[in-house]
């Protein structure tokens, strides 16, 4: 195992290219089975998501791997069987769900259990692709899906769910007659997905939408296709450079995903100065907390909640933030307590004193976001800060510790 070892201080300064985006890869990689030819994906990063995407398409029956102008995917003969030692360490592998009924009439997907940041079921995926005409029984731990080809339906999500909305996209493409599907997401990475898909042959509008319609063809082809960049990345830069005190110019930066974050920080403190796909970004002299409330896009998306809640400990006055997204997502506020901040939880609500003067400690990553949280308040706390558990970071963050070394920060990867 491996850790990161932060001495706090530095004030960040230079530019920083943000990568492809991982949440915008993972389904279509997924989506990628579905074609007849080859797909080449360009912007993708290099994570350890993205890697076990590529075991799980090597075990589905395709060829897929990167290569010096992206990623290419031939999807050959399919088999229908995601296993469990794969679904259990990326829960997304759930999204082959759809693409595999729809495109064989077969599926057998491991059930994602729970995860540290709350239950996460995939009930709306069921029952959604059940009103297409699946048939799902729960065998030794797996779901095994069968259909007669799938047939479009009217299909109303119980809340909007990012991955619900995505496998059910990818299989209505190739259903019989027209999908509608509403309450849907509207995740900025939805829209790349339908991007890729109609650049596929597929037939979908109303993506960025809450109401997405989609008409079936018989067939989708390969093509070449450039994914979105990462706005979670992205953001988590933006507070990098805030709680450090410094300047950092974002290039490749996903600006107009980024509303609501740029517009909390902007209440912060934050200025930003942007120029088509480059975000200058520097905290002016005191930052004050700011009430935050994760919710669904155009919301202020939980994936950034651990990052915002670092920023305001160190912030003039009380913040709060109310998590409504995951039910047990605030593991890193008492690891942030440990480095002196002056957070209170309870239940879905967290209270943040800020003007902590934060002091390094060791401390313990629970999930992806948590980990970069507590990376962030690292590179501001006096002295050392050792993040344990970085294989979460690993999953989620192309070269962490290169990108901020390469603007000033102190820090390294040390073997435990
Ligand atoms: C995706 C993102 C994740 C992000 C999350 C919310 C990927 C790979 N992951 O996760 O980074 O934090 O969106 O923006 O893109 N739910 C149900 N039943 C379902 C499905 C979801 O009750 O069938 C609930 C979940 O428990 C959760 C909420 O809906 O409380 C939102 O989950 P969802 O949008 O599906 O998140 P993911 O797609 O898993």
């Amino acid at each position: 195992m491996e850790k990161l070892v932060i001495e706090g201080g530095a004030k960040l300064q230079g530019r920083v290219r943000i990568s492809g985006s991982k949440n915008a890869s993972l389904p279509v990689l997924m989506a990628a089975i579905m074609a007849d030819s080859d797909v080449i994906l360009e912007n993708v990063p290099r994570l350890k998501d993205i890697h076990t995407t590529l075991n799980l398409l090597t075990l589905l029956g395709c060829r897929s791997g990167f290569q010096e102008d992206g990623v290419r995917i031939s999807s050959g003969n399919l088999v229908p069987e995601a296993p469990y030692d794969l679904v259990r360490t990326m829960r997304a592998s759930v999204l082959c769900l759809g693409p595999l009924l729809a495109r064989l009439g077969r599926a057998k997907v491991a059930l994602p259990g729970g995860c540290a940041i709350g239950s996460r079921p995939v009930d709306q995926h069921l029952r959604a692709l059940e009103q297409m005409g699946a048939v799902f029984e729960l065998d030794s731990g797996y779901i095994v899906g069968k259909c007669k080809g799938l047939q479009g339906a009217r299909i109303i999500f119980d809340l909007p769910t990012v991955g619900g909305t995505e496998n059910l996209l990818m299989a209505a493409c190739l259903a019989r007659g027209e999908t509608v599907l509403e309450n849907a997401a509207r995740e900025p990475e939805i829209v790349d997905l339908a991007n890729f898909l109609n650049a596929c042959g597929a037939r979908i509008s109303g993506q960025g939408t809450s109401v997405l319609r989609i008409i079936g063809v018989d067939s989708l082809r390969g093509c070449r296709y450039r994914l979105m960049s990462d706005r979670i990345e992205a953001g988590t830069y933006m507070v990098a450079a805030a709680i450090s005190g410094g300047c950092l110019e974002l290039t490749s930066c996903p600006v107009n995903a980024l509303d609501a974050v740029m517009a909390k920080l902007r209440e912060m403190g934050v200025n930003f100065n942007i120029e088509n796909s480059s975000v200058r970004v520097e905290a002016s002299e005191s930052l004050n907390g700011v009430d935050v409330v994760t919710l669904p896009y155009p919301g202020f998306p939980t994936d950034m909640q651990a990052q915002i809640m670092a920023l305001m400990c160190v912030a003039q006055g009380t913040g709060t933030i109310r998590e409504t997204i995951f039910e047990n997502r605030f593991m890193h506020a008492l690891e942030l307590n440990r480095m002196g901040a002056r957070i209170r939880l309870s239940g879905q609500q967290a209270v943040i004193r800020g003007g902590a003067d934060l002091v390094g400690a060791p401390v313990m990553a629970s999930d992806l976001r948590a980990s970069a949280g507590l990376v962030l308040a690292g590179l501001r706390a006096r002295g050392k800060t050792e993040v344990h558990r970085i294989y979460h970071l690993d999953r989620g963050y192309e070269a962490m510790e290169q990108k901020l070394k390469a603007v000033g920060a102190k820090i390294t990867r040390q073997k435990e």
